[in-house]
């Protein structure tokens, strides 16, 4: 099968790898050394592999890494870099959201490219955000909690 080049930023780093025309951006991440981006159902239903995509965010089992060439993705290791992925990432740890940690990568993602859009989203609307992001230890209050707590802290500033 034919390889094609292709460049794209990674958390604010230009790299260039080639892939596969039937690649997932989820299986290119990965083999390029993004492990944080998490594997799941690898059916666009669980959530977990979310990066954000020209910020927007995306579950990266579903997106072709050809489609990605010259765009801009963001991974939760890359979120310490930015005010609001810090502020989230440092909740969760906050409120015990971590539980087994498998759908924390695409939570965090979730929630901060929504809070991007709506900056003081109350619980209900949290919930909604993040309805497309399973937690098999199914802790959502905490997940919620921590979220919610970040936009009381945007309220506040
Ligand atoms: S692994 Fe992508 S949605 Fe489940
Ligand atoms: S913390 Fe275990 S899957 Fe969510």
């Amino acid at each position: 099968m034919e390889e094609h080049r292709i460049e794209l930023t990674v958390n604010g780093e230009k790299i260039s790898s080639t892939t596969k025309a039937e690649e997932s951006l989820l299986k290119f991440l990965r083999r390029n050394g993004f492990t944080e981006v998490k594997c799941g159902c690898e059916k666009g239903e669980c959530g977990t592999c979310t990066v954000i995509l020209n910020k927007k965010a995306v579950k990266s089992c579903i997106v072709l890494a050809l489609q990605v060439n010259h765009k801009e993705v963001w991974t939760v290791k890359g979120m310490e870099k930015l005010e609001l992925g810090r502020k989230l990432q440092e909740s969760f740890v906050n409120h015990g959201a971590i539980q087994c940690g498998f759908c924390t990568p695409g939570m965090i993602l979730t929630a901060k490219d929504y809070m991007d859009k709506n900056p003081i989203p109350d619980r209900k609307e949290i919930k909604k955000a993040i309805s497309g992001n399973l937690c098999r230890c199914t802790g959502y209050k905490k997940i919620v909690d921590a979220i919610y707590a970040v936009a009381i802290e945007n309220q506040k500033s």
